[in-house]
């Protein structure tokens, strides 16, 4: 956790991890001959995090103290002896509006023009007062068969209220670290785990306050759907089923998943109509992906820290009957091999912060060129 191969220069980019249970950071710098280096790795989980798992108002990592966050996140970078203080802060889903929006072929500046006018229909909330980005995910030409059919754009547009990016400014002035960049943090997990995948995935984000199910075609994001059913509902729904409180009921959560065998079936019982829950959200977007691009999901790729419930990915493979796989965000990193079994471990709770460490390191995807 304390390892820092750096002796001098602070060269690195931290990726800032601002979860509901967690706030984690990776810092990561680029080495000779091209390649990328874990510096340093922290997590300090909220305080008071249990308790608060049963208090349903609390869940947002938006609803902590601006200073609050702050603190949590200079005692991380303190203790794991982070040498960079150049940053990039993710967003959560569940504060965003993603869209995606069909337009004739025009240059970047006439997009730029025309973008906020078609947000104005779409965001449900005065443009004012929102953010905006927007990426062209591809290009292509309705009618194939004539040549002189004007193309078409596929535009990725994504609007974040104003007073959300404020509080993100704010939080990393206070915890002392130049904000480099600020993304939602889908954008993150893209690019930690499916940036050089052309296949068609769909990702799920397991955390612990919500759920997101993303479809990402040839390394893009096409579609993004977020529900509240995660690592806290799974704990709050053993805890119920067994009559235990939440700390006894995270600790079974995490033994027993749903491994579906002799002592663990109470747990199992409990858990499954949950994941199954998710798995028809999953379903229906894949659905809805084919219905109008035919192109059908390969694999699903799973981030966040619940994807380690024991069982879980023999459960959804088994009832997906697609390939299922554990999303590493360190492949292609150099770590010292005594790391190995921990990075495994961690692997798919960091994937959002080693997404946003990358940031700078990776070069950005150009579409449909
Ligand atoms: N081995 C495990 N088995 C099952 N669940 C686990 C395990 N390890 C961690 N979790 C769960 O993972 C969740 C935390 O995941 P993560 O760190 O991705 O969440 P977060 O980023 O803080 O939340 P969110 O993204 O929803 O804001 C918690 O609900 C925790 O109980
Ligand atoms: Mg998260």
């Amino acid at each position: 956790m304390i390892w820092n191969p750096f002796t001098r220069k602070p060269r690195g980019f931290l990726g800032i991890d601002i979860g509901t249970s967690s706030v984690k950071v990776v810092e990561l710098a680029g080495v000779k001959k091209g390649g990328i280096a874990l510096g340093t790795y922290g997590e300090l989980k909220a305080y008071g995090y249990l308790k608060r798992l049963s208090d349903p108002i609390q869940g947002s990592s938006l609803q902590m103290l601006d200073s609050e966050v702050a603190e949590m996140i200079k005692r991380i970078l303190d203790e794991c002896n982070a040498k960079s203080s150049a940053a990039s802060m993710s967003i959560p889903v569940f504060s965003s509006f993603f869209t995606l929006l069909e337009l004739p072929s025009m240059s970047d500046k006439e997009l730029a023009n025309a973008i906020p006018f078609q947000a104005r229909q779409l965001v449900p909330i005065p443009i004012s007062e929102v953010v905006l980005d927007w990426e062209i995910i591809g290009r292509f030409n309705p009618r194939a068969d004539s040549p002189n059919a004007q193309e078409r754009l596929l535009v990725l547009l994504v609007a974040v209220p104003r007073e959300v990016v404020d509080k993100y400014v704010r939080v990393a002035k206070l915890a002392g670290v130049e904000l480099r960049g600020l993304e939602v943090e889908t954008f993150s997990m893209v690019r930690a785990l499916l940036r050089d995948n052309e296949d068609t995935n769909l990702l799920l984000d397991i955390g612990a306050r919500s759920t997101n199910i993303t479809i990402v075609d040839g390394g893009a994001i096409r579609m993004s759907h977020n529900l509240d059913i995660s690592g806290n509902e799974f704990t709050r729904a053993l805890a119920h089923s067994l009559g235990v409180n939440m700390k006894r009921a995270e600790e079974h959560k995490i033994t027993s998943g749903i491994l579906q065998k002799g002592g663990e079936l109470e747990s199992s019982r409990a858990l499954i109509p949950l994941i199954d829950a998710i798995m028809q959200d999953a379903e229906k977007i894949m659905n809805i992906y084919y219905r109008k691009y035919g192109h059908k999901v390969v694999r699903i790729m799973l981030g966040g820290g619940s994807t380690n419930l024991p069982g879980l990915v023999e459960y959804l493979s088994s009832r997906f009957g697609k390939e299922v796989v554990v999303g590493d965000p360190f492949h292609g990193i150099v770590f010292p091999n005594i790391l190995e079994p921990i990075i495994r471990d961690i692997g798919p709770a960091f994937s959002v912060s080693v997404g946003l460490a990358l940031r700078e390191l990776v070069p950005q995807k150009t579409f449909a060129k």
